[in-house]
């Protein structure tokens, strides 16, 4: 009665962190360091605009989006990647990133062929692949591969039999970013092997040194095949906005038009006053400074609090640490029943295969409580979890 296709997939990672921890008493008043979903405020004006624009509720919203709100993506990603996109045909707004890259792989990836992506990795790409009778092909991002998949290890078959590629840089869970070398590298075997790369680059703005480079700008600058690269972006990290549901993506208007035509048949648009104020949103970097300002007290918290750590990786971006332990599960029960903080254990975000998985012997802790919940949390874990003496 109920389909195959979704039978052996684990728990989502959220419940089964709750059938873990929540038959134990937690050791100490509970902090949240399980999710990435962005605490710090979101600019007071965006209420303004959606109040200014309520009477749009009583609209059907612009599929594809406004042309105004295409128009301040393609003008942000001039401004932020040097890349030229039409508004009209090479931009999507979308419900959030999540949704697209979902939808990504319903519109563009052939039956029967294989979708390449990280492991560990944000789940949503592995569901798209499944979703679309497409093989997931998970690629380690270890230590030993520098914390990003590296694509060009696979056989030829297996880049052969790929319609598309989904990699995350800066990457979650390990705030890794992918530069111009590396993109360069995926994007001539994407060239190559005939498949698509799907940049998930929704941390692109909250980074500690040089902004990262973009998927797309340096497809352009390498004069790679318009419909190679799509990058798919969000106001969630960027504005603090996880609940406005805003994000959109960009590439080639061929892939674009066939995303177009699914979500006219099947999408739900962002309602017409949360586009007016995302078109407001990307066309506003004031606050996305602010913001980035308070992730980077918050890396050289966590650099003071674990720099002696053995295996402590400094993260270059995102809301993440990726914390290495001995065993991931284990120490996440152990700081729930000890200390109250509930992290993630990295391997509900990993695929079992058949090295073993490269989330095992790690926890996701999230950077996103305001700086003093943030550093009392941390300091929990360390005093729990590693021995500083
Ligand atoms: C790697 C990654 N991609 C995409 C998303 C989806 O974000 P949103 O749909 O809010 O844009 C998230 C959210 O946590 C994420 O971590």
């Amino acid at each position: 009665m109920f389909p195959e296709r979704f039978s052996n997939l684990p728990a989502y990672a959220f419940p089964r962190l709750r059938a873990l921890l929540d038959v134990h008493e937690p050791g100490g008043p509970v902090r949240h360091m399980s999710i990435g979903e962005p605490k710090h405020a979101f600019p007071a004006w965006v209420s303004d605009v959606i109040v200014e624009h309520a009477a749009e509720f009583g609209r059907y919203p612009i599929n594809e989006g406004t042309p105004e709100l295409r128009g301040a993506i393609a003008d942000w990603i001039k401004r932020r990647f040097a890349a030229d996109v039409d508004p009209e045909t090479q931009v999507l707004a979308l419900n959030g990133t999540r949704e697209g890259l979902y939808n990504a792989g319903m519109a563009l990836c052939p039956e029967g062929s294989s979708v390449l992506m990280p492991n560990p990795f944000y789940q949503v790409y592995m569901i798209s692949a499944i979703s679309a009778a497409a093989e997931p092909v998970f690629v380690p991002a270890t230590e030993a591969t520098g914390h990003l998949p590296d694509f060009t290890a696979l056989p030829v078959e297996e880049l052969d039999r790929a319609a598309l590629c989904y990699i995350c840089s800066p990457a979650n869970p390990q705030g890794t970013i992918a530069d111009e070398a590396y993109w360069q590298q995926l994007i001539e075997l994407g060239e190559k092997h005939d498949f698509q790369i799907l940049a998930d680059e929704c941390y692109s703005e909250v980074y500690r040194g040089e902004k990262p480079a973009g998927a797309l700008q340096v497809a352009q600058a390498m004069g790679a095949s318009a419909e190679r690269v799509l990058i798919f972006h969000s106001l969630s990290k960027r504005s603090n906005l996880p609940g406005l549901r805003s994000g959109f993506v960009a590439g080639g208007p061929e892939s674009i038009a066939r995303m177009k035509q699914l979500r006219a048949y099947a999408g739900a648009p962002l309602p017409m006053p949360l586009q007016r104020a995302a078109e407001r949103l990307w066309a506003d970097e004031a606050h996305v400074e602010e913001n980035r300002a308070l992730y980077k007290a918050k890396y050289e918290l966590a650099d003071r609090i674990f720099g002696n750590v053995p295996g402590y990786m400094s993260p270059q971006a995102g809301m993440f640490l990726w914390l290495p332990v001995a065993d991931g599960e284990a120490a996440t029960l152990k700081l729930w029943q000890e200390t109250g903080v509930r992290v993630l254990p990295g391997a509900y975000l990993s695929r079992d295969t058949a090295e073993g998985n490269p989330g095992q012997g790690f926890i996701r802790v999230a950077l996103v409580a305001p700086y003093d919940d943030t550093e009392a949390g941390l300091t929990l874990i360390r005093d729990c979890l590693f021995d500083q003496e």
